[in-house]
């Protein structure tokens, strides 16, 4: 979910109705507002996305300057107008938006039921609410008093914005576990999940933390742990600039960010590989150097693509570093009860540093020791600082809930850490590391080849190919984590169900639904297994399977071979699987769009997933 708020003396609607619009990829089943005017609160919220809740307002007096709004992504209770958020108490005083789950929320809607309170929703906020307001009025207690005494009760992950009637020039709002940034203006203050509202009205923002409270004013923000004690805020300069998040003459985010690729594995290279004397330096490396080069093994935790990411870095490390790897999704990781010591090193994968289910496995492995390695995409996030040591990818904002640049940037990260580390144990030779280096160096300019050579025709793949009911996605060794990223996208903004396979595997399961109307995607660069791809490509067409191949450019066997083929440059085997993302990418954009799919936003979908 993502939440906004305003105070100050300024219209608070214009600034909660964009910031919603730039929060969306956080989710968008429902979106509301509530504004505080003349001693009352206004709340309006409606299901749908933002434009909805936008019409509903045309005929409403939005005069106002303080307010909070919310746009769901939906955990308890259906999407409908009763569960959009924001949330009135039972005596109506106080109004409420949460982003996050309420562990506990049954046993506490328990206690309150038996107090005689009724809810008019299925949530947990509205259950949080009301335990603020009986804390409030039962313990005669003030209202920040009632929130901590609440916060301390319960358990789970929140970002809470709170409103009363009785406080007109105050907002409250607390963190634990979800993410929440406050801008300080001039005698006005900014609340979002994230700073992309607020950029273009203040650079100063306060990164709120766990267990904190702030108190806010026009002119004043207080800040308390949850044992009241004033605590002092830490004021960052930002310097994202807002053409970063807007987009740029694009029709979609997604697009923008595929065609942003070159630029943003550049910029992840840049200060770290030096293209003359082809030096590796990496400083978050250095800081746990010995940590790593002692390590019994390095364990990856991530969610999604960068799971994903973290499979091909496995492939990656133990070739380079033989080292022991293991890839974790960090949902199971988190419940598993795994045997984690000081010797591990854990690899956090994220491109919101947000991700609800990698932080909490990583807060466990860190209370069990294990030192843990960010690879994050916004800086200062949760993930981020709870990272002993990190690089970031500086892939820039990715709106696009279907993450394509952020992929490419850790990919291109995680290449430099593994060589890096090789050179640290001589694991590899410095030949082979040299000619890594320079090869990753031309990377850049090999993606905008890609971008400028095959678009026309994987447009004419994707017209062809729109109407199948299934996909299936092949790849051997390093690009067998590419196949599984190329069912990923397709599936997320196409929602054609698709398959990734390692290309073998598939005579085990898959080669069953094979017929004239399956399209099946090889990705098929040539490398140390590519006789073996080649004779399941034989495999497939055998069964009359259509074969869409991304190959590489000189390779007639594999294009003879195929129906459809995309051409890309050749390169090392390791640093192909790199450059094959991309026509998957574009693939599968030109596929959504074909099937008039929002591809910014498909269904169900949220860009970061801070619930578990
Ligand atoms: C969501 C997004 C995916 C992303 C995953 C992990 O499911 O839709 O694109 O890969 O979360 O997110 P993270 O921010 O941790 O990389």
């Amino acid at each position: 979910c993502g939440i906004v708020g305003y105070i100050g003396h300024n219209q608070a609607f214009p600034y909660l109705l964009d910031g919603l619009k730039k929060l969306e990829y956080r989710g968008y089943d429902s979106a509301g507002i509530a504004l505080h005017k003349n001693g009352a609160i206004q709340v309006v919220k409606k299901t749908g996305k933002v434009a909805v809740l936008e019409e509903e307002f045309r005929s409403q007096n939005t005069e106002s300057t303080l307010g909070i709004g919310h746009t769901r992504w939906a955990t308890h209770g259906v999407p409908c107008d009763a569960n959009a958020h924001p949330h009135s108490s039972k005596s109506g005083n106080l109004v409420l938006v949460h982003n996050g789950i309420i562990e506990n929320y049954a046993s506490l809607k328990e206690e309150l039921i038996q107090k005689g309170y009724s809810f008019n929703s299925e949530t947990d906020s509205e259950v949080l609410l009301n335990f603020i307001e009986d804390i409030h009025i039962n313990n005669n207690c003030s209202l920040e008093e009632a929130i901590r005494i609440a916060l301390k009760r319960v358990t789970g992950a929140y970002v809470i914005l709170l409103l009363s009637k009785d406080y007109p020039d105050t907002l409250f709002a607390a963190r634990k576990g979800s993410p929440l940034v406050i801008g300080i203006g001039n005698g006005e203050h900014f609340l979002g999940s994230d700073a992309s509202p607020m950029l273009e009205f203040t650079k100063e923002v306060v990164y709120i933390n766990d267990y904190e409270l702030a108190i806010i004013n026009p002119d004043q923000l207080i800040l308390k742990n949850l044992g009241n004690e004033t605590l002092t805020p830490y004021v960052q300069k930002l310097d994202m600039e807002l053409a970063a998040i807007e987009k740029g003459g694009y029709e979609h985010f997604m697009i923008k960010e595929i065609h942003e690729q070159p630029q943003a594995i550049f910029d992840s290279l840049r200060g770290r590989l030096d293209p003359e004397s082809l030096n590796i330096t990496l400083s978050g490396l250095d800081k746990i150097k010995d940590k790593l080069i002692n390590a019994r093994r390095v364990i990856i935790v991530a969610c999604g693509t960068s799971w994903h990411a973290g499979l091909l870095a496995e492939y990656w490390i133990e070739e380079l570093c033989r080292l022991n790897v293991e890839v974790e999704y960090a949902s199971e990781f988190r419940y598993r009860n795994p045997i984690i010591t000081s010797d591990d090193v854990i690899i956090a994968i994220s491109q919101s540093g947000e991700t609800a289910d990698t932080l909490v496995a990583l807060e466990n492995a860190k209370a069990q020791g294990a030192t843990i390695f960010g690879i994050v995409n916004v800086v200062g996030s949760s993930i981020a600082r709870i990272s002993d040591a990190g690089i970031y990818t500086h892939a820039g904002p990715e709106i696009g809930v279907a993450s394509t640049k952020a992929f490419s940037a850790q990919l291109t990260v995680l290449l430099l850490f593994a060589i890096k580390l090789a050179e640290f144990k001589n694991s590899t030779s410095e030949e082979i590391r040299k000619q890594l280096t320079k090869e990753l160096s031309t990377v850049p300019e090999k993606v905008k080849y890609i971008l400028d050579s095959t678009i026309e025709n994987i447009k004419v793949i994707a017209k062809k190919y729109q109407g199948a009911t299934d996909f299936l996605f092949l790849g051997r060794g390093y690009n067998f984590p590419i196949a599984l990223e190329g069912a990923l996208k397709l599936k997320e903004i196409s929602y054609i169900h698709a398959e990734g396979y390692p290309a073998a595997e598939m005579k085990h399961g898959p080669i069953a639904l094979v017929d004239e109307t399956l399209p099946v995607v090889f990705v098929a660069t040539k490398d140390r297994v590519h006789e073996k791809i080649v004779s399941n490509m034989q495999e497939i067409k055998a069964r009359s399977g259509k074969l869409i191949s991304v190959v590489t450019e000189d390779d007639q066997l594999a294009i003879s071979l195929s129906d459809e083929h995309i051409k890309i440059p050749a390169s090392h085997e390791m640093i192909a699987p790199i450059l094959a993302v991309i026509p998957l990418q574009i693939l599968s954009y030109y596929v959504g769009i074909e099937r008039q799919i929002d591809v910014d936003r498909p269904r169900n979908l949220a860009k970061s997933v801070t619930v578990e």
